[in-house]
């Protein structure tokens, strides 16, 4: 009793410690660093992870992340915040996910970047590939926790939602909800209400096709309660408006230097946790050296029925050159005798 109590107690210090430490991504309070603060951050299963399609497991039972009320936003506003670290819109528990293994509601949503002109910006990796952004929908087991906090630091209290974003040729309309707001939140600490809109259009297509594995929170201090799912499609933006999300927001209260970029975490191992996946890859029923000699197989065995029609028509020509002949003969005999 004495020792839970004193556990208790020495988690209760290192959590009300834990929440006051100023961390970056880059510096000496950069994600090398965070570990010294923040414990969990280098432990054994954090996220992202970069996800190898040729070593995870398909599951056929998985079954399809089924969003509740995402196209039925309400008429509340909603709020966008400017944390220093990323921009943050919350939201109401009326949207939830189905087809977990619990009931998750949503909390908030938020976007990783990189920097102008330079590649990068998406935390997930697939294939050791990284996009210019990924965006991250937070939900926790409400039923079980109670609080967003709690659930936070109890294994599989989150799930959470990640969309890998990539720069196609046209302005993302559901995106625009989010960024046309971005300079009224330049600094950090700032807020402003949006007009709801429906989250489900900042999903990417084939929402069916999904990785799955247990993780952690990208952020210090990293609690390892997260229930992955990364969609394997890609969402799309504008380089307009990748630029706004690059050029916008700065991570500091006061000064306009330093802009709010970079904002990613490299991939940590996987340390043998399984990631599973709801559909298989086409890319990986081949591998590049049996397309080779798949293609070797195809061009030989054209090459073949080409010969052998050859000299099939050749024989059939000789056959009727020396029918000609021998008719051509026979009338000579004929007009001899
Ligand atoms: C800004 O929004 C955040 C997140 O919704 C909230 O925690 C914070 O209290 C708000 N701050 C102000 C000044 O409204
Ligand atoms: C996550 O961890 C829990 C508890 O260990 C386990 O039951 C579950 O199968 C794991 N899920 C995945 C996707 O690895």
């Amino acid at each position: 009793m004495m020792f839970f109590t004193l556990l208790f107690e020495v988690i209760w210090i290192l959590a009300a410690d834990g929440g006051q430490h100023h961390w970056t991504y880059e510096g000496p309070h950069g994600q090398h660093h965070w570990p010294a603060s923040y414990p969990e951050c280098g432990s054994h299963a954090q996220s992202p992870v970069n996800i190898q399609t040729d070593s995870v497991t398909f599951d056929p039972e998985l079954p399809a992340v089924q969003p509740r009320g995402y196209d039925q936003p309400g008429t509340e506003p909603w709020h966008l915040h400017n944390n220093g670290h990323t921009v943050q819109l919350s939201l109401p528990p009326s949207l939830y996910l189905e087809g977990l293994p619990r009931k998750y509601v949503a909390a908030q949503l938020h976007l990783h970047w990189g920097q102008k002109g330079s590649p990068g910006g998406s935390e997930h990796q697939i294939n050791s590939e990284a996009t210019a952004a990924e965006l991250h929908i937070v939900h926790y087991d409400l039923e079980s926790y109670g609080t967003l906090s709690e659930a936070a630091q109890r294994p599989q209290g989150l799930a959470v939602l990640g969309i890998l974003i990539e720069v196609g040729e046209t302005k993302n309309p559901a995106y625009e909800h989010i960024l046309s707001h971005l300079h009224k939140i330049r600094y950090k600490g700032q807020n402003t209400s949006v007009p709801p809109f429906a989250v489900g259009g900042l999903l990417p297509p084939l929402r069916a096709q999904f990785f799955r594995y247990n993780g952690s929170l990208t952020t210090p201090p990293c609690y390892q309660s997260v229930l992955w799912t990364v969609f394997s499609r890609r969402a799309q933006i504008s380089t307009g408006q990748l630029e706004r999300l690059q050029e916008t927001l700065f991570s500091s209260e006061t000064d306009p230097s330093e802009l709010l970029v970079q904002n990613y975490r490299a991939p940590q191992p996987l340390n043998q946790r399984p990631v599973f996946a709801s559909f298989i890859q086409a890319e990986s029923l081949y591998t590049t050296g049996e397309m080779l000699s798949l293609g070797v197989g195809i061009l030989v065995g054209c090459l073949c029925l080409l010969l052998a029609v050859y000299f099939i028509a050749r024989k059939i020509r000789k056959k009727m050159l020396g029918n000609q002949k021998s008719v051509v003969f026979t009338s000579t005999q004929a007009t001899e005798a």
